[in-house]
């Protein structure tokens, strides 16, 4: 079970700590941002964490005064071994919760076990299909009528965790994936916030291999409405 960062009941809110992986641009680090800045989302970024020294998200925690840290995978000898590394330096920010937002590493499955509950990716596609690179591609190679973004938990299975909340987009016509991903991209930044939100306020647990939502089993993936929030 993930552990909540505060009490459904509780009157005094206790504010979430949130670690975030990225290895890019980092626009849905910066939707957490500014959400925790306007008040809006009860949390804490408490450090960010990369692959990639170079990746405009570390960038974007130093903006925030938030410490940042990227480690070099080639500098270990192997893939286990940089997961070990980098993810001992999460549990030293002791996060509640860590979001992978672009993250383009596979994650050790003794790692991400050890975690179990507390580590959700962003996928821009509506899981289970089109997982992998190149979603929007592969959605316009499919000719599906929607497309969009998933949060789910992650598991050793590749964006195969069971999925907390998705955000639809209509694919048109005249569609270039990148057109696509743009649109994507615009609702997967209030998804990510809403859904943080929830888990924030523990109203989100993964238990027995499936995402409890104030304590009931979720059949199906909460849909992010046109108001931002969950209908
Ligand atoms: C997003 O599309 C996310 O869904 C995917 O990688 C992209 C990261 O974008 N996993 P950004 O770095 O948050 O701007």
């Amino acid at each position: 079970m993930a552990r909540a960062c505060a009490s459904a009941d509780s009157a005094i809110p206790v504010t979430c700590r949130i670690a975030v992986l990225a290895s890019g641009r980092g626009s849905n680090l910066q939707a957490l941002l500014d959400a925790i800045a306007a008040g809006t989302l009860p949390a804490r970024i408490v450090g960010v964490f990369s692959d990639k020294a170079q990746a405009p998200a570390l960038q974007r925690a130093c903006d925030a005064d938030i410490p940042a840290l990227a480690l070099d995978p080639n500098a270990f000898d192997t893939r286990v071994a940089f997961d070990h590394a980098l993810f001992e330096r999460v549990d030293e920010s002791e996060a509640d919760i860590i979001v992978c937002a672009g993250y383009l590493r596979l994650i050790d499955a003794g790692v991400v076990d050890a975690r179990r509950g507390r580590i959700v990716n962003i996928h821009p596609s509506l899981l289970p299909a089109f997982k992998g690179l190149r979603t929007h591609r592969q959605a316009l190679a499919a000719g599906v009528a929607e497309h969009g973004a998933s949060v789910h938990f992650v598991t050793p299975d590749l964006d195969g965790g069971p999925v907390i909340a998705q955000a639809r987009v209509p694919v048109l016509a005249h569609d270039s994936a990148e057109t696509l991903a743009q649109r994507v991209l615009a609702r997967e930044h209030p998804l990510l916030v809403e859904t943080l939100h929830w888990l924030a306020t523990g109203r989100i647990a993964l238990a027995e291999d499936a995402v409890h939502v104030d304590d009931m089993a979720l059949a199906t993936p909460l849909q992010l409405g046109a108001n931002n929030r969950f209908a």
